[in-house]
């Protein structure tokens, strides 16, 4: 596999987005407890062949490594260089060599059929163009019988993003945001219509009080880029009615505080699915 990936200007803005964050994506336990819960539920086993498909800093590639072990081999792709650098650089500290990482979009990959025991995509679905089509690629990849599964938040999770799609929308901007794979049905037809069996979603809450600080964060850190969106929706927004939005986003936070800090739902699906044996 060639380490060049042809990205449209969409994925160029994320690969550039993710980069940017990635000396400190790793930071706080958030992101390595949702890839370990997507390792742990796939009870992989030693000399399996794994993909981690959009593996960032290799949080669910690594772990897979450590369980496939020498007589397995687990490959990570990516399209941020900055994420594939620290990827690299936990591998070299920790001394492994069954895994590897590539540059590569994850639409447009061309294993061999029947490749992989078991796909992974942790936390990076709804970055896909067409989330269905990358389902029948990535089905394509898997050995029969072969595992796939993805983590994925709810509709309702991360109070800053429901609250922004909700004022959005009164100036006729939709945002998708999670809305893709919102709740079990999406995730279950989203597998089926890919061609998925044995469908297993487990459901998991994370939710916590955040302050009002992180719950407005999502404005500044989270609506650039916005996943499955080309070009951002806000950009039809003039600056005046931006900013009118913005400050009723704001009120409509402060109006949700309470004494312990703002209720932050994080509803997270870890959804499985099998190729035909
Ligand atoms: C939230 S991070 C998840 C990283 C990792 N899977 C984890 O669980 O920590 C999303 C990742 O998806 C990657 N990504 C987005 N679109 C992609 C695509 N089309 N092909 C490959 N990687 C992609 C980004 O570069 C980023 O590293």
């Amino acid at each position: 596999m060639s380490n060049q990936a042809e990205l449209d200007d969409y994925k160029q803005q994320i690969a550039d987005w993710y980069s940017r964050r990635s000396s400190n994506y790793d930071n706080g336990d958030w992101h390595p407890r949702i890839a370990h819960r997507l390792v742990e539920y796939a009870q992989l086993r030693s000399g399996q062949q794994v993909l981690d498909i959009a593996t960032g800093t290799g949080l669910v590639a690594i772990e897979a490594a450590q369980i496939v072990g020498d007589e397995g081999k687990v490959i990570g792709i990516d399209i941020s260089t900055g994420m594939l650098e620290q990827a690299r650089r936990k591998v070299k500290e920790l001394q492994l060599s069954n895994v590897e990482f590539h540059l590569a979009d994850a639409e447009a990959l061309s294993f061999p059929a029947n490749s992989f025991d078991c796909v992974f995509c942790s936390s990076a679905l709804i970055w896909m163009s067409d989330l269905l089509a990358s389902l029948r690629l990535w089905h394509h990849f898997l050995k029969p019988g072969g595992l796939l599964g993805f983590h994925a938040f709810a509709d309702r999770a991360f109070v800053g993003g429901v609250v922004a799609r909700k004022v959005l929308a009164k100036y006729g901007v939709s945002l998708l945001f999670n809305q893709p794979t919102g709740n079990v049905e999406k995730c279950r037809n989203l597998l089926q219509t890919a061609g998925f069996k044995a469908i297993d979603i487990q459901s998991e809450e994370d939710s916590s009080y955040i302050s009002l600080e992180q719950a407005k964060g999502i404005w500044s850190n989270g609506l650039y880029p916005v996943p499955g969106q080309f070009p951002n929706p806000l950009l039809q927004l003039s600056p005046e009615k931006l900013a009118q939005a913005r400050s009723e986003f704001d009120a409509e936070l402060e109006a949700l505080q309470t004494e312990q800090g703002i209720w932050n739902d994080i509803t997270i699906f870890y959804a499985f699915g099998r190729k035909a044996a």
